[in-house]
């Protein structure tokens, strides 16, 4: 599998590792009297798979839908790094890879920018539900994956014209190393909606990955999942990290889904950031522990307790008996 060779990056960055790409700065959104996030610092570093986790209403879409320009924080900034030479404006074709090796770096400020500035940026999502055309092929939906890109008019491209002919082929191509990547081949030209759950899944985060991202945002790509579906695609996430090397920030409640895989793991509870780190250093911290297995000590105490009376019941029902004998 590592073996494979792309003829076209589907990573729309060009920072080097270990670069901050993602710079979220003191965010705090309120609905109402809802305190949503606060005051939340997370900085997302090039080349990593960055796990955001935490119980449910913890904050976790609230700040995926802040990034991608959903939701507008009222205070605080969230900034995102690129060079110059990536995203849209260098999608595909020959210049791009000698614009992108002397790329200038650029930063851009997200936080008030409508979500379709944000996607232009190289900011691809997926949601928590599944957000595909149904009646139409998984082919179909990757296609719609890469409009973001297509600079030839659509009217062009349907007349088969020149330019826009050529920009086709290219997509093309670029979508086929989704399917390649995402191993989609078998169900190519079947329609979305008669697809297993799973399978749908990873069509969603096909589509966001034609978008060619610099950073891909996944939220609860693995909610509702069988063990085998989850580890499935687990391994496809990692496929996208290892292979093609996209930066991506992964949403997940379950804390053990995502330790084997993510770099860093930054932590919520009720809006605000409980821990930052590594899967080791979370794992360790006690407030995690506290937040995390608390709730487990409390589920074994109310077990213990449910025991107690059983038994003590048992023990009144046989003195009973006794006595009747
Ligand atoms: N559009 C909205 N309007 C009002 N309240 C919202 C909205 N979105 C989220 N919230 C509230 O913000 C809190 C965090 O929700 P959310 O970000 O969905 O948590 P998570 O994804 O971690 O489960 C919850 O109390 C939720 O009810
Ligand atoms: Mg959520």
């Amino acid at each position: 599998m590592l073996t494979r060779a792309y003829q076209h990056s589907l990573r729309g960055s060009h920072l080097p590792a270990g670069q901050p790409l993602l710079e979220i700065d003191n965010i705090s959104l309120r609905f109402g009297g809802v305190k949503a996030l606060r005051d939340i610092s997370i900085t997302v570093t090039e080349g990593d798979i960055h796990a955001v986790i935490g119980p449910n209403g913890a904050g976790k879409s609230s700040l995926l839908n802040c990034i991608s320009g959903l939701y507008h924080p009222q205070e605080g900034q969230i900034r995102l790094h690129t060079t110059t030479g990536s995203g849209p404006e260098a999608a595909v074709g020959e210049e791009e890879s000698a614009d992108r090796a002397t790329g200038e770096l650029q930063t851009h400020t997200l936080t008030r920018l409508p979500p379709y500035k944000i996607a232009r940026l190289g900011v691809a999502r997926s949601f928590q539900n599944i957000e595909l055309f149904s009646a139409m092929t998984v082919l179909e939906n990757l296609m719609l994956g890469r409009h973001i890109h297509m600079k030839k008019s659509v009217l062009a491209s349907m007349l088969w014209l020149g330019p826009a002919r050529r920009q086709e082929i290219e997509h093309r191509q670029l979508v086929e190393e989704v399917i390649d990547l995402l191993q989609l081949q078998a169900v190519r030209n079947k329609h979305v909606g008669a697809l297993a759950y799973g399978v749908q899944k990873r069509v969603e985060l096909g589509r966001a990955l034609c978008l060619q991202p610099a950073l891909l945002l996944l939220d609860e790509p693995m909610a509702g999942m069988n063990a085998e579906e989850k580890e499935d695609m687990a391994r496809y996430i990692l496929d996208v990290h290892e292979l093609a090397h996209v930066s991506v920030v992964l949403i997940e409640h379950d804390m053990n889904v995502v330790m084997d895989i993510s770099d860093r793991v930054s932590v919520l509870d009720f809006g605000a950031k409980i821990a930052d780190g590594t899967p080791d250093e979370v794992k360790a911290d006690p407030a995690v522990i506290e937040a995390y297995l608390g709730a487990e000590d409390e589920d074994a105490e109310v077990r213990e307790a449910v025991a107690k009376i059983e038994h003590d019941q048992q023990v009144e029902q046989g003195q009973s008996e006794e006595n009747r004998g």
